[in-house]
């Protein structure tokens, strides 16, 4: 038998973290996974059924010197960041730490819609500026984006039966609601992540992996169907879009750097590129120089966003965040 992969994840409680860390060990006898954890969170109870679960929990302090935790990813093969923007700081030298290390592949946090690298949205150029310095190390790597989640994909109902974390959702139709886009059930991520990082082909490639494509119209309707209420539409136009970027452009120039700016004017960005611009399709991936997860692995199932509209509704899953 060949010896275990083994991966580093930071990030590994996070929404995307839970899903990559399921999938790995849902092949353990492929992967040995570590978590890489701020001391701070050491006693979270998620830790805990981590470290039952099989998985190696490390407390790293990735605010600290590369080197000490170059020392720590010693005889890691694969580094997996499931951090947000805000630990961009966290990941450079993680970036940095890995590349010390001799890791064989690092995985930067991206997992978003389909973007065109600069000059679309503010969160994509500074993934963009991880990318730059994991390139500028020669540290072999793999983008992942996945498309928008179904769970940030569905308005809260008037009955109050569903709620969801809507600063973080497109819970208003953009523009018209007719523009296609590429969605993911978040679950799902890791199923491919799992093929993905054992795979030649996809070594210093971008890889898209989405589930499903969506019209807002249609996402509504069913929602409706599944849920039998009227559904709020809540449209927000175009020039309204533009409006907030601006808004939240400025205040960032002020000198608001804080994250209820960068939320205001990401969140803006996003529904722009998503309803407005339609970057977030299998079509413009390609272009882009994607590979295509569902080409490259046909076997895998994605889960329906049909299937994860009536979980939600019968209570079998929660909204994320919420
Ligand atoms: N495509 C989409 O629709 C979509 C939606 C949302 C997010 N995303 C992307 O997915 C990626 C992950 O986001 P997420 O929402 O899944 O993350 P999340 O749930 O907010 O989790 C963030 C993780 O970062 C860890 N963390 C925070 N501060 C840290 C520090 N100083 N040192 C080490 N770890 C730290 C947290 O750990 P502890 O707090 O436990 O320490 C947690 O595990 C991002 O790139 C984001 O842009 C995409």
């Amino acid at each position: 038998m060949s010896p275990k992969i083994r991966v580093a994840v930071a990030g590994a409680s996070g929404v995307t973290g839970s899903s990559v860390v399921n999938a790995l060990l849902a092949t353990r006898e492929r992967f040995e996974v570590t978590a890489l954890v701020r001391p701070l969170s050491l006693g979270k109870q998620v830790f805990v059924e981590y470290a039952q679960r099989g998985v190696v929990v490390k407390a790293v302090e990735l605010d600290g010197p590369a080197g000490a935790v170059a020392q720590i990813l010693a005889g890691v093969d694969v580094v997996i960041s499931c951090m947000t923007l805000l630990q961009m700081k966290e990941e450079m030298t993680l970036v940095t730490a890995a590349h010390e290390a001799g890791v064989s592949r690092y995985v930067p946090s991206f997992f978003g819609p389909v973007c065109p690298p600069r000059g679309v949205m503010l969160a994509r150029e500074m993934k963009e500026n991880i990318l730059d310095h994991v390139k500028s190390l020669y540290l072999p790597y793999t983008i992942i984006d996945v498309g928008w989640w179904y769970q940030l994909s569905l308005p809260p109902l008037r009955s109050g039966k569903v709620r969801v974390k809507e600063e973080y959702s497109t819970t208003q139709i953009v523009g018209d609601g007719t523009n296609p886009w590429a969605l993911v059930d978040n679950r799902d991520i890791g199923k491919y992540l799992a093929r993905i990082i054992v795979d030649p082909e996809t070594l210093n490639k971008q890889v898209f992996c989405y589930s499903e494509v969506w019209t807002q119209d249609d996402v509504y309707e069913s929602w409706g169907v599944v849920t039998g209420e009227s559904i709020n539409r809540n449209p927000i136009s175009k020039e309204e879009i533009l409006q907030i970027i601006s808004e939240g452009e400025a205040d960032m120039a002020h000198g608001d750097l804080g994250s209820a700016a960068m939320l205001k004017l990401g969140m803006a960005q996003y529904k722009y590129l998503l309803g407005i611009r339609g970057d977030d399709t299998p079509e413009h991936a390609k272009y882009l120089g994607y590979l295509d997860a569902k080409e490259l692995y046909p076997d895998i199932v994605a889960s329906s966003f049909k299937n994860y509209m009536n979980d939600l509704f019968t209570g079998c899953i929660k909204a994320p965040y919420t």
